[in-house]
């Protein structure tokens, strides 16, 4: 196995440029997005050094087994969803879940949303044909528009100000609510989803927070004082780095610190298409000192997840890279077990995350992109058993899900069938848990991995 346990020192921000990137946009105007990311570069940062090395410390708590990480959010942002009750009930559902993660599982729950940045897609064809007319494929609103005109469809490199902007108001607006009364851990009320009471699952969530605001009042009738640690909580951002010219621009030196940060989330993470040890993605990612994601999954060697391993991390540092394995529920039997044995071989460690989501992609009857609930839950199912079979720890999760009420993926305790995915089918990429399904996920994974 190559040793790179000595760190690039060939690396900068714009090192990448020298490698393959896959997945970019093709600008018609260079000077256009020359001048965009020369104005990008000297914005402020989006987040701070001080809250990555936090949420690094938290990860590392989570690879140690003390912390479970939940990571969740819509597969691809847009920029008309930048608005008050999407992100608040985007927020709101995750607190609810990470209520439930607290009490079933006993252990610290570190909340990461697929936001405030969640804005460009890898897709698996560079031209969509409809009625034989081809064009560009959508790529996010980061670089091009939905609709399905020739005009829409050119990459603009102003979309890098606005989805900067968006970010921006959409952090701005989180940072409020997490810092105020609506996070206050006194008043769980404030998250409740106005839909959660004709929930089937209202009932057993109900339970869980009178039971941990029961037990919180015991606590602070013992000690005699108001906790005041809990009336904020704390919140990460995470999205896939995959516009590695929108990186870039946000990658500052801060002082005080050694190396280099993207301060343009907290948690980027590399695609599962992007992750060549020999391209562009890995070479910029193998050089930020934020705590980094990759996509794991079927068709990737043990020398390629090797390879991952020792780039990624060069100083094994706890917390620093998370392998996000996304197998599909009938493939994760004979998949990962080989890849924490290939990751075990290396002698390092990684923080384990399951989505559960990527692998078990299918189209409905009625045409629909869609999953199934049954087979989410399967494949999270089966990961738990195979890291407590194998003593290896799963630290976290990773959902695409929303705080709506759409129709996207079936099944659940409502039972939506193919039928009913026209109803309130909305997503512009891949099929989302609704609020109803991604709260019965939580309480699904207490139930399995509960104490
Ligand atoms: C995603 O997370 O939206 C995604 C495209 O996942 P993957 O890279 O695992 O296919
Ligand atoms: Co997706």
């Amino acid at each position: 196995m190559p040793d790179h346990a000595v760190v690039n020192d060939r690396w900068h921000p714009a090192s990448w440029q020298e490698k393959a990137a896959g997945q970019q946009a093709s600008y018609p105007d260079p000077e256009k997005l020359r001048q965009v990311l020369n104005q990008l570069s000297g914005l402020p940062p989006l987040v701070t050094s001080w809250e990555i090395e936090a949420l690094k410390a938290q990860l590392g708590a989570a690879q140690r087994g003390e912390a479970f990480l939940l990571q969740g959010g819509d597969c691809a942002e847009n920029f008309e969803d930048c608005s008050s009750p999407i992100i608040a009930n985007k927020l709101k559902i995750l607190l609810q879940m990470s209520l439930v993660l607290i009490h079933g599982l006993n252990r610290k729950v570190i909340r990461v949303g697929r936001i405030a940045g969640q804005y460009a897609k890898p897709r698996s064809a560079d031209l969509e044909t409809r009625n034989g007319i081809s064009l560009p494929s959508y790529r996010g609103d980061l670089v091009n528009g939905p609709a399905f005109d020739a005009e829409s469809r050119i990459p603009d490199p102003v979309r890098l100000l606005r989805g900067y902007g968006r970010a921006a108001m959409t952090l701005n607006f989180i940072r409020a609510l997490t810092d105020c009364g609506f996070a206050d851990l006194h008043h769980p009320e404030n998250w409740n989803l106005e839909f959660v009471q004709h929930s089937p699952q209202a009932l057993e969530y109900q339970r869980v927070v009178a039971d941990l605001s029961k037990s919180l009042r015991f606590m602070e009738t013992l000690a005699g004082t108001r906790n005041s640690e809990l009336h904020r909580v704390q919140f990460y951002t995470s999205h896939e780095g995959l516009h590695l010219h929108y990186e870039q621009a946000l990658t500052r030196r801060v002082p005080n610190r050694q190396g280099y940060y993207n301060l343009s989330t907290h948690l980027p993470w590399i695609g599962f298409r992007t992750a060549e040890v020999q391209g562009a993605h890995l070479e910029y990612y193998s050089g930020i000192t934020n705590p980094v994601g990759v996509k794991v999954g079927p068709g990737m060697s043990d020398d390629w997840l090797q390879e991952l391993v020792e780039r990624l991390n060069p100083r094994q540092e706890p917390g620093k890279l998370l392998f996000i394995h996304r197998c599909g529920s009938e493939r994760v039997n004979e998949v990962l077990p080989r890849m924490i044995d290939a990751v075990r071989r290396t002698g390092r460690q990684v923080l384990w995350v399951c989505d559960p989501m990527h692998g078990n992609t299918e189209t409905s009857h009625s045409g629909y992109k869609t999953r199934r609930f049954e087979k989410i839950l399967h494949e999270l199912q089966q990961a738990i058993e195979i890291h407590q079979q194998m003593g290896s720890i799963l630290g976290g999760v990773h959902f695409e899900l929303t705080g709506d009420d759409v129709t996207e993926c079936t099944g659940g305790a409502r039972g939506l069938d193919d039928s009913g995915l026209e109803r309130a089918y909305l997503t512009q990429v891949d099929p989302r848990l609704n609020y109803e399904q991604a709260l019965e996920m939580a309480l699904a994974i207490v139930r399995k991995a509960g104490t």
